[in-house]
């Protein structure tokens, strides 16, 4: 993608984005309304996936027809809250492979800790797609992505709900090669690192936990 960012503004997505940020949304809603918007995101971030074409028989002809070429997918949870954002991009593209990506920030340094790190094989090979809804500070994102590309992954791309331009511009520093897509780049960060306006904690809002 040419693009270091890219805001989604289509409708669908910027309608279904208000619902979520609306604080009398229930759990159950906030967790459906994200697996929708983030299958609408998928479609924008999969856009430039490379093509080739196979011969195939329609009922009428033979036909040269475009199909997905070999380079395979990683999607990778950084979790908690990425793990919302899983079926959605599953169900558009089902043969994913997936990983998750634990951090904490240790209370002393403030630095990005790893908890735990599964990937798939051959993240080289892979296009991944690393989602987490709230592209804050982007520490924590940029650290999972410095894992990543640790463990081969060279092709990376970065999907969230919504972004802070302070954490686009930490991501654009540390891993300028990562295209950000997200459906709204919002005002700032408050000074407890909180997206503003945003849309609260989305791991609690989502897993109804407080
Ligand atoms: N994480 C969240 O869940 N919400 C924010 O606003 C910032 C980080």
């Amino acid at each position: 993608m040419s693009e270091h960012l890219t805001v989604v503004d289509h409708p669908l997505v910027q309608h279904k984005l208000t619902l979520m940020r609306d604080k009398g949304t229930s759990t159950a809603g906030f967790r459906r309304l994200l697996r929708e918007i983030t299958q609408l995101l998928a479609y924008e971030i999969t856009r430039e996936m490379p093509l080739t074409t196979t011969t195939i028989e329609t009922p009428m002809e033979d036909m040269e027809a475009p199909i997905l070429a070999g380079k395979k997918l990683a999607l990778v949870s950084i979790l908690r809250a990425g793990n919302g954002m899983l079926d959605g991009v599953l169900e558009l593209i089902p043969s994913a492979r997936v990983g998750f990506v634990g951090l904490y920030r240790d209370e002393e340094t403030l630095q990005p800790v790893q908890y735990y790190f599964k990937a798939p094989e051959g993240l080289k090979d892979r296009i991944v797609i690393a989602v987490d809804p709230m592209l804050a500070t982007g520490n924590s994102s940029a650290a999972a992505i410095d894992l990543l590309k640790e463990a081969g992954a060279n092709d990376i791309r970065f999907l969230c709900l919504l972004a802070a331009p302070e954490g686009v511009e930490r991501m654009k520093e540390a891993h300028p090669d990562v295209p950000i897509v997200t459906a709204s780049l919002d005002r700032e960060l408050n000074d407890k690192g909180y997206i503003m306006p945003g849309l609260g904690d989305a791991g609690d809002r989502m897993f109804g936990t407080k």
